[in-house]
């Protein structure tokens, strides 16, 4: 297959670009600096000169806290953006495979969200994916817009690189209990993905995320056992860290679909990235 990565600099890109070129695809990446998917006319034309049989889509405005202060430029990459993809995919004859987020929900269901339950973003960062959604959707018919959540991997920050750092630092850390969700590794999504190109004929939404779900404090601690850092995981709740943008109590995702791709368990995702990982 013949595949084309956005946003391919990130965390889920790189992965998507190394899983894909192992499973022996043909597959291009553009980072954003070579690709800012904004630019709808750069868009167009390099997705119809490299004529990709599937578009994967990573590029994103992820900065949750800062797309309440700039929430603009959150939807001018997370929706324009999207739908420029989207759009360029479809004049190529390609489909799109988009990204989106646990945060198009508002939490608060109990039990986990399925592909048609109702959207309900807290935030400017959730309300510019779940525009991006509907961008996509319109713009390809070809479309898969899949909703993944807690994403870990290399290349860039993330909540088990944090906790590996304040383990060698602390002997506690304090960490929330009251927010629940699958943490994912990049590298498992990224097979997911590759996996779903070859199924055309799946098109919608789909929940794609590690198996089993967790809250952060549950995750901390799983970390520290997996390396063998000693180091107390203390509970808290999500008013010890006020932040701008509210985050959804309740974020596990499954899907309702005939036949959903499932992940591995998050712990199994865990140990495959401690093990794998470099140290930074
Ligand atoms: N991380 C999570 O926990 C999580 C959870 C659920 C869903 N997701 C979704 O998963 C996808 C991948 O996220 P990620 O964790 O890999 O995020 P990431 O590491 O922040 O990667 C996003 C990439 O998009 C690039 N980008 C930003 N603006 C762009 C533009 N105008 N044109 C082209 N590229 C642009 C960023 O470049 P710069 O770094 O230069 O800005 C970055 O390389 C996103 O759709 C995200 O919404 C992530």
């Amino acid at each position: 297959m013949r595949l084309f990565v956005t946003g391919a600099g990130g965390m889920l890109g790189r992965a998507v670009v190394q899983g894909a070129a192992r499973d022996g695809h043909g597959v291009l990446g553009a980072a954003r600096l070579h690709l800012d998917v904004t630019d709808r006319e750069a868009v167009m034309r390099r997705i119809g000169d490299e004529q990709p049989e599937v578009v994967i889509n990573c590029a994103a405005y992820t900065d949750v806290d800062g797309a309440e202060s700039d929430p603009l430029a959150a939807m001018a990459v997370n929706d324009a953006g999207a739908g420029n993809v989207a759009a360029a995919a479809a004049a190529a004859g390609a489909a799109i495979i988009h990204l989106s987020t646990d945060y198009v929900f508002d939490g608060s269901k109990r039990g986990p969200w399925l592909e048609s339950d109702p959207t309900g973003p807290l935030g400017a960062y959730g309300e510019s994916k779940l525009a991006g959604e509907l961008a996509v959707a319109d713009a390809n018919a070809s479309h898969a817009i899949v909703r993944t959540a807690w994403l870990f991997g290399a290349g860039a920050k993330n909540f088990v690189d944090t906790m590996l750092a304040l383990g060698d630092q602390r002997e506690e850390v304090s960490v929330v209990t009251d927010q629940i969700g699958c943490p994912t590794w990049t590298g498992h999504l990224a097979g997911a993905l590759v996996a779903l190109a070859a199924r055309p004929q799946d098109t919608g939404i789909h929940h794609i995320a590690g198996a089993g779900a967790c809250s952060w404090n549950e995750l901390a601690q799983e970390v520290f056992q997996r390396a063998a850092i000693e180091c107390r995981v203390l509970p808290t709740t999500s008013d010890a860290f006020p932040r701008p943008a509210a985050r959804p109590a309740n974020s596990v995702l499954a899907s309702e679909r005939p036949d959903p791709i499932v992940l591995a368990p998050w712990r199994v995702g865990v140990a495959e990235y401690l093990a794998k990982r470099v140290p930074a």
